[in-house]
């Protein structure tokens, strides 16, 4: 992989003609240490956010040792790069072909699931297997996130105390997750699942080995400027602590966005320019497939090397390929001089980002380049939700 100082340098350097990924393993790295370091349980790494091999490196060098896999691809991508990862196969509902690789050839011990008949499932593949340690999926409300979870996956209160009394009796060790929805604004997200979690311990009168919180924390982005971290951490922890299961049960949860999303952005060219429209060379097909389908915003910068003395302007963006879907409603607040052959860095894209580019049109991006320079906004760097040393923020 090329290495640069600064994403300013590669822009300058190599004006390129497709957009660029910025990585940042310092800064990942850096999240990494902050969890494993601040968290009061064990943090897995949910790999879907982004299963970049040299990400997973840079996590486990922060001290990220348990991922969170939720398809037998995940498990071989992990299990090849990391092979003294511990694995954890969390997708409640499953291939039966999967659950026996992954137990038989890739070491995989621990399992969720949200039904009986994904318990069965669980018992055929593994041939009865006695050192399982399953974690029962509870739906919990998405009321605090920006994205919902809480329609797909999770047993109600109702149907938990029997699921988890079944799982007791086939289970090594019994777990409890859940998952708040991501990009959860509030602490209090939490706080709420754990009283559900309570609820269905006394209801259904089993010991637990497990609570894994899940993930949602969040990530700081225009118009989302999340409390610290701490904070979360302080209210999963009371949480914790006030069930009755506590004195024994491990705390574990399973950040995916907070730890992989200051890991990249992206330079992007701009094509044309349309009043306060801009044509880029990214979109709704590349990197930003939440800029276009939810609304996302993210936050910009333009990379000159004299900086524009223009105020900042609202724009939209749209991508590269032709359909009138591809397009980010933004705003994007840039200087109001900007014109084609300008390049942009688009910030926070390596949660749900990166890992969700396709190729459609022709469309892709030319080279990832290692920079050593901060991410436009950082949870880490100082206090929340300022701009990272030494870099201008529009947020
Ligand atoms: C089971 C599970 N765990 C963890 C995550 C990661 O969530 P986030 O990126 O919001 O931390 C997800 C995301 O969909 C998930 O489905």
């Amino acid at each position: 992989m090329h290495k640069h100082h600064s994403a300013l340098g590669v822009a300058a350097a190599l004006r390129p003609v497709a957009p660029v990924t910025l990585v940042r393993p310092h800064a990942a790295e850096r999240a990494a240490r902050f969890f494993s370091e601040k968290f009061p349980g064990r943090s897995l790494y949910a790999v879907k956010a982004n299963p970049s091999p040299a990400l997973l490196e840079s996590l486990w060098a922060g001290g990220i040792t348990h991922y969170d896999v939720a398809s037998i691809g995940e498990v071989r991508l992990v299990r090849a790069t990391l092979p003294e990862a511990t694995l954890c196969f969390m997708h409640p509902v499953k291939a039966e072909e999967a659950i026996a690789e992954a137990y038989f050839e890739h070491g995989v011990r621990t399992f969720s699931l949200d039904s009986e008949e994904e318990l069965a499932k669980i018992v055929r593949a593994t041939q009865g297997a006695t050192d399982l340690t399953l974690c029962v999926r509870l739906r919990v409300s998405s009321d605090h996130s920006k994205l919902s979870l809480a329609s797909k996956f999770g047993a109600d209160l109702s149907e938990a105390p029997a699921l988890l009394m079944a799982t007791r009796q086939v289970a090594d060790a019994l777990g409890i997750c859940f998952h708040v929805g991501s990009q959860a604004m509030s602490p209090a997200a939490y706080a709420e699942a754990i009283a559900r979690v309570r609820a269905a311990i006394v209801a259904a009168a089993v010991t637990v080995d497990v609570i894994d919180v899940g993930g949602g924390f969040p990530s700081c982005y225009p118009g989302m400027e999340p409390p610290p971290l701490e904070a979360y951490f302080r209210t999963i922890h009371e949480g914790f602590e006030s069930l009755p299961v506590s004195y024994s049960a491990e705390l574990w949860c399973e950040p995916g966005r907070a730890l992989s999303a200051e890991y990249a952005s992206l330079i992007v060219r701009v094509e044309k320019r349309r009043g306060d429209e801009l044509f880029i060379n990214d979109g709704a097909y590349g990197a930003l497939f939440d800029a276009a389908h939810i609304a996302w915003r993210f936050p910009v910068q333009l990379l000159r090397a004299s900086e524009s003395r223009a105020k900042t302007m609202a724009f939209s963006f749209y991508g590269p390929t032709c359909d009138d879907m591809d397009h980010m409603v933004g705003p994007f607040e840039l200087p109001a001089d900007v014109q084609p052959g300008d390049y942009i860095e688009i910030g926070m894209l390596g949660a749900y980002g990166s890992a969700m580019r396709t190729g459609f049109n022709g469309f892709g991006t030319e080279a990832t380049v290692a920079v050593d320079d901060e991410p436009m906004v950082s949870l880490y760097v100082g206090t929340n939700a300022r701009p990272a040393a030494g870099r201008v923020v529009k947020l």
